[in-house]
């Protein structure tokens, strides 16, 4: 069976495709950890993003391998765990900017096919239920409003000590990013037609993970 869950940064859509993951002995495939990943190689070698002939040199040195240690994903770049070096905002930012291009959509996208061809998979990101999983048995589209992101977001970041940025500032970078993700030319951010939406800006992660167990419960 495959779970697609696709949504806007923030939405809590790991969290969700992570527990239903676990609860129902899935195996939980983040996308977003690759495009952070093509992300992070694009800035330790500092690669010019708009030059094509050293974009696809760089796209075929890039060597991603994801395994599974203690039922977390590891992403391995060329060797190389880079699973906590992916988190950081820049990181991120890069993410965002290279999944505009299309040579890299091309070679994650298949990757991700050949990942879900034989396995019970939940996959999130931006364009599974639209590109990656068309035939997903669910398609769910997880969202929640800016303002409740950046507060979220806020909370982590205090959490984990690091100050000095505000809601505000944090509710602009979403907006930004929600923008680049859901007009870029090659599959943009959007719901499938044949996805359920579901609002988590007044759900526990509990209550979403429940909405969604019993969305795939429906269907088996
Ligand atoms: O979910 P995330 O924040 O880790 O994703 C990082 C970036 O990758 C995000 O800006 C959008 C992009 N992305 C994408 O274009 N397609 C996916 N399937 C997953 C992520």
């Amino acid at each position: 069976m495959k779970v697609a869950i696709d949504g806007p940064a923030g939405a809590g859509k790991s969290t969700l495709a992570k527990a239903v993951a676990k609860k129902l002995g899935f195996v939980y495939i983040d996308t977003g950890a690759m495009y952070r990943a093509i992300g992070l190689y694009m800035l330790d070698r500092k690669v010019e993003l708009s030059d094509e002939t050293a974009l696809k040199a760089a796209l075929d040195d890039v060597k991603l391998d994801i395994a599974y240690e203690n039922d977390a994903q590891q992403v391995y770049l060329n060797g190389e765990n880079v699973t906590g070096r992916i988190r950081t905002e820049a990181a991120g930012d890069m993410a965002s900017k290279v999944s505009t291009l299309l040579p890299v959509r091309e070679k994650l996208v298949m990757l991700q096919q050949e990942m879900a061809e034989r396995i019970d998979v939940v996959m999130d990101g931006r364009d599974i239920g639209t590109v990656v999983l068309p035939n997903a048995e669910l398609k769910v589209y997880f969202t929640a409003g800016s303002r409740v992101r950046a507060e979220r977001r806020f909370k982590e970041l205090s959490e984990k000590g690091i100050t000095g940025i505000t809601v505000e500032e944090i509710e602009e970078e979403i907006i930004a990013r929600d923008y680049r993700d859901m007009h870029r030319e090659h599959s943009p951010l959007k719901q499938a037609e044949d996805a359920i939406l579901v609002d988590s800006s007044d759900l526990t992660i509990e209550e979403g993970v429940e909405r969604v167990i019993a969305l795939i419960n429906e269907r088996r």
